[in-house]
């Protein structure tokens, strides 16, 4: 009997299993059991490193749940922005989480490059400098602005005021770097990244830009449209339930 009841519930465990897995659309990952994810973590409260160079913030908090509900292994390849969007291009790895801006026409050329998400977020380009100075959309044209290569932020700036006042890094840590050692006059970037960056470096202030505001997605590799229906699927149920919300919040407040 005994043996009969623990039969029983193992298949119904089984079933259960099954079933929750059952819920996604059928997908497959460049390494089995594994989601390969490029990730530029210079970008806070969306992802950094702490001290034990783990991979902190908003962005890893939901894609630990998507693996959780998914049944995936996040594996995280760090690197700069332009290799973190080129390796999810190529099939590198599977995904690329970075506060990859999906909007607007920046968006649409990267659908190019691989399939969005479902997005969770909305941010504005602002403009970082160092106290004391007085910059914003009217004087903008004329400072020398600090941009980290291939974002929303650099196209935006040379689309308005031309290239040849941007000055372009591989990281905005570097960017970060040049402003306080003043080789560039600003920053634009990302409302919240220029919030988190005050946080940590005195001295700085902020002003928002005019520019077009903008939807956050991962961006996945098109070589298996399931993958991307999954995660979507896995994104809607955490926004859904207020969890997404919850997670940017609390690292908004910080
Ligand atoms: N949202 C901007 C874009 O998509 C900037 C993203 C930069 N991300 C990063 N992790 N450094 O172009």
């Amino acid at each position: 009997m005994k043996k009969l009841f623990a039969m029983l519930l193992c298949a119904t465990m089984l079933c259960m299993t099954f079933a929750a897995l059952a819920d996604y659309p059928e997908f497959t990952t460049i390494e089995s059991g594994k989601l390969l994810v490029s990730t530029s973590p210079d970008f806070p409260p969306f992802e950094s490193t702490d001290d034990d160079d783990n991979i902190v913030g908003i962005e890893p908090e939901i894609m630990a749940l998507i693996g959780e509900k998914l049944g995936l292994e996040i594996e995280y390849m760090p690197m700069d922005f332009t290799s973190a969007l080129a390796a999810a291009q190529t099939g590198k790895t599977d995904i690329v989480m970075s506060g990859v801006t999906a909007s607007g026409e920046t968006g649409e050329a990267r659908k190019l490059m691989f399939d969005f998400t479902t997005t969770y977020v909305s941010i504005t380009q602002a403009i970082v400098y160092k106290e004391g100075k007085d910059i914003s959309m009217d004087n903008l044209g004329s400072q020398s602005v600090g941009v980290q290569r291939g974002t929303t932020g650099q196209i935006f700036v040379e689309d308005a005021f031309g290239e040849d006042i941007v000055v372009g890094y591989d990281t905005y840590s570097l960017v970060f770097q040049a402003l306080q050692n003043d080789q560039i006059d600003c920053i634009v970037v990302d409302d919240m990244v220029a919030k988190a960056y005050l946080a940590r470096i005195p001295g700085l202030v902020m002003t928002q830009t005019t520019f077009e505001p903008e939807d956050f997605a991962f961006g996945v590799f098109k070589g298996d449209s399931g993958l991307c229906a999954a995660i979507s699927q896995a994104l809607q149920e955490l926004i859904d339930d207020g969890t997404v919300q919850a997670i940017v919040e609390k690292y908004n407040q910080e």
